[in-house]
């Protein structure tokens, strides 16, 4: 049973960590999304934690800890642009990419030569950190594959019975994941876009003279080894097929219309055109959608600016990958197919 405490209690922290330092899991909410925690250096906690989402241990997890110095004591080395990116961006959405420390376990890591760590900026992730005095590997705390949940419902929905303990703290605000960079000396990679901006991003990296790689909608097969298995295409997805809509003004009603002659009940997820304004709606919005019993979502992308990229990302890949630029036959076609198929 889950046992769901209000999160503005200081003594449903305290119990929380006391949970967390005995091997139990603890779902608690960060800026970003909540997270699914467990005792970072507990091999049998990760291993639940695994268990608990049904992701496969080939995927790594992000270690969040209380601050940069503590970030260090799991890394093997700590290249100067990292404690640059540090400096500006912790606490905060930021999962820095390091070699990592012997002591911290393959599990964690997926076997991995590096560790993902971060310095998560809400206030009750930080108290959880405090309270429990141990790194907290958490992912989002969503079964594998799925939405990431940005409310304590979404949460209960997702994975209620397999948490210990669930700290309600209310809606997340930022509503987006962590940008997760890889920091080696002259380079820093950027392997997940998130709540920290590449424009951000490229403030620190260029006068430093270091390099910033930025991928292009990166996305790998589903049976290639991913560096980063979050790049895999079939992320943050409803069950209803989604269709990303990249095309002028008029496109998604003309689908719609197109859609409704061939019988297909297309529902069109709403959200704000900017990226800021969208991001905190984003997940709850493909929730909502995935349970209007449509046979087909259509999204529109929003603007690419700011966090409007990793917005668009995790648009793309709650749909797969598939995207349609107009409203011509073929597309519509298209559509049908996938609405109904064979
Ligand atoms: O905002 C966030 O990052 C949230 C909150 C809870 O902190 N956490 C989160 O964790 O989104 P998760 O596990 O859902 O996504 C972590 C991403 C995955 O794409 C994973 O592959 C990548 O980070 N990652 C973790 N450790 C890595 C490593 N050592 N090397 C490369 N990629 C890593
Ligand atoms: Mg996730």
């Amino acid at each position: 049973m889950t046992e769901v405490l209000d999160a503005g209690d200081p003594e449903a922290v305290l119990r929380a960590a006391e949970a967390l330092r005995s091997g139990r899991l603890v779902a608690f909410p960060t800026e970003t999304v909540y997270g699914l925690g467990a005792a970072a250096l507990d091999v049998v906690a990760v291993r639940s934690v695994f268990a608990a989402k049904g992701r496969p241990s080939t995927d790594p997890l992000i270690v969040h800890v209380r601050d940069a110095v503590a970030a260090r004591e799991l890394c093997a080395g700590w290249p100067g642009i990292a404690e640059r990116l540090a400096e500006r961006f912790w606490p905060g959405p930021l999962s820095l990419v390091v070699p990592r420390a012997p002591q911290v376990p393959d599990e964690v890591v997926a076997g991995g030569p590096s560790v993902a760590v971060r310095v998560p900026a809400h206030p009750v992730a930080r108290e959880l950190i405090d309270a429990s005095g141990v790194p907290i590997a958490a992912p989002s705390a969503n079964r594998f594959g799925r939405i990431s949940p940005t409310t304590a419902g979404h949460v209960v929905e997702e994975l209620g019975g397999s948490v210990d303990i669930l700290l309600d703290g209310g809606p997340t605000p930022l509503g987006i994941e962590s940008t997760v960079v890889r920091v080696s000396d002259g380079t820093v990679e950027v392997l997940r876009p998130g709540g920290v901006t590449v424009e951000d991003l490229a403030e620190v990296v260029d006068p430093a003279g270091a390099r910033l790689v930025v991928p292009e909608r990166r996305a790998v097969a589903e049976d290639a080894a991913a560096e980063s298995p979050g790049q895999l295409l079939r992320h943050y997805a409803p069950v209803v097929p989604l269709v990303l809509v990249e095309a002028r003004a008029g496109t998604v009603g003309e689908l719609r219309s197109a859609l409704a002659a061939h019988g297909v009940q297309a529902s069109v997820v709403d959200l704000p055109r900017d990226g800021a304004g969208a991001a905190p709606r984003l997940y709850s919005e493909l929730r909502e959608a995935d349970s209007r019993g449509a046979d087909v979502l259509l999204v529109e992308v929003v603007d690419p600016a700011g966090i409007g990229r990793a917005v668009n990302d995790r648009l793309f890949r709650a749909a797969h990958g598939r995207v349609v630029t107009d409203s011509t036959p073929a597309s519509v076609e298209r559509l049908v197919a996938l609405a109904r198929p064979a």
